[in-house]
């Protein structure tokens, strides 16, 4: 079997207007901007408004990726939608999405892999096209995390905010695309990062409200732990499945969980800090959005160029972790 060149042809993101910053929080929980900042590195994050749901930045996100590929909604076979907060339960948010943008000729479905869906989507998608199945996928990270962050508990509330990214694969030149992949899981980890209430194992009832666990709960030490280990597992296997090697690749874009998680994986990995794309001062962590966030604004800046080797590397609940290693196609 032939297997094609598959890469991004078209990326674009959204956030919502609606700044809100360590001080804002400061009057919210007994918080520091002081803190904040020199335990993660964030300043502020974005936060939708109250009549946006995650379809709806996703939306966003994904016209911006169709216009930059200078295609239509309508080019688009499937869609693959990376969300732990999406706008229901049951009736996925790709086919709100589908709907929304008139992609009338695309199948579409969602996957939860928390903060490294956009890597696993990506995979994901890439092998449709590969395998000759599908021609255009709209892959799309996109998160409403304001909506499951306890705005009373100082440990989670600092740290996350809202957006969305998008990018559209295709069929590229051949020598460039997507490289290589590595993704991982770790089950076991059952209580580390998770919202225990209003899925099946625990539906709302008037006790879970009462003790708030409708909202997220994190050991924040532990996801520490498992992202030092796991952003390097996946970067350098990823790396070492498309032979590539830290002097060819020119930037990471990590997930943007915490500048302190980064700085460790850089050293483990043996690639610079400075070549590893931070956003997360202004963004916060994102989840699934917060990866294509990060190449979205890199690619605006022209930072990113035909050619150039990129490696996307994340971390998450579930816990998961993955990177994608391309050779930039435009
Ligand atoms: N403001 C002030 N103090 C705080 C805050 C806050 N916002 N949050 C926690 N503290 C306090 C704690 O209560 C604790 O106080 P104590 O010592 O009196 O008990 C103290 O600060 C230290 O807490 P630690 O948890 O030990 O602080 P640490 O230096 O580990 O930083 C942090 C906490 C930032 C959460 C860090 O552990 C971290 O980044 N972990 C990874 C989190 C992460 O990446 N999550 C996203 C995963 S992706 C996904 O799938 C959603």
């Amino acid at each position: 079997m032939n297997f094609k060149n598959v890469g991004i042809v078209g990326l674009g993101s959204y956030v919502p207007e609606r700044i809100v910053t360590n001080f804002d929080l400061e009057k919210m929980v007994d918080t520091s901007d002081e803190w904040i900042k020199s335990r993660t590195g964030i300043e502020e994050r974005r936060f939708a408004a109250e009549d946006q749901a995650t379809s709806d930045l996703a939306v966003e996100a994904s016209k911006k990726a169709l216009e930059k590929a200078g295609l239509t909604a309508e080019d688009i076979d499937f869609i693959i939608l990376a969300t732990g907060t999406p706008d229901y339960l049951i009736q996925s948010t790709a086919c709100i999405v589908q709907e929304k943008l008139g992609a009338k000729n695309a199948a579409a479905f969602d996957l939860n892999a928390a903060c490294s869906g956009f890597v696993y989507a990506l995979t994901m998608g890439t092998a449709l096209i590969k395998s000759n199945m599908y021609k255009r996928v709209l892959v799309i990270g996109t998160e409403v995390l304001s909506r499951v962050v306890d705005m009373q508990d100082r440990n989670t509330c600092v740290l996350f905010g809202d957006g969305a990214a998008a990018a559209v694969l295709a069929e590229v030149e051949p020598g460039y695309g997507i490289i290589s992949q590595y993704l991982g899981a770790e089950g076991e980890d059952q209580e580390t990062l998770r919202v225990p209430a209003g899925g099946t194992r625990k539906p709302i009832t008037p006790e879970v409200l009462e003790e708030r666990s409708n909202f997220l709960k994190m050991k924040g030490p532990e996801v520490f732990k498992f992202a030092v280990k796991a952003l390097p597992k996946a970067t350098i296997s990823a790396m070492e499945s498309g032979n590539v090697s830290v002097e060819d690749i020119s930037m990471v874009f990590p997930h943007q969980a915490n500048l302190r998680i980064i700085e460790a994986a850089s050293k483990r990995i043996g690639i610079p800090v400075e070549k590893f794309y931070m956003n997360l001062n202004k963004f916060g962590n994102t989840s699934s959005a917060s990866i294509g966030l990060a190449l979205g604004e890199a690619l605006d800046k022209g930072l990113v160029k035909k050619g150039d080797v990129i490696a996307l590397t994340g971390f998450g609940a579930g816990l998961t972790y993955g990177s994608m290693i391309i050779k930039w196609a435009y």
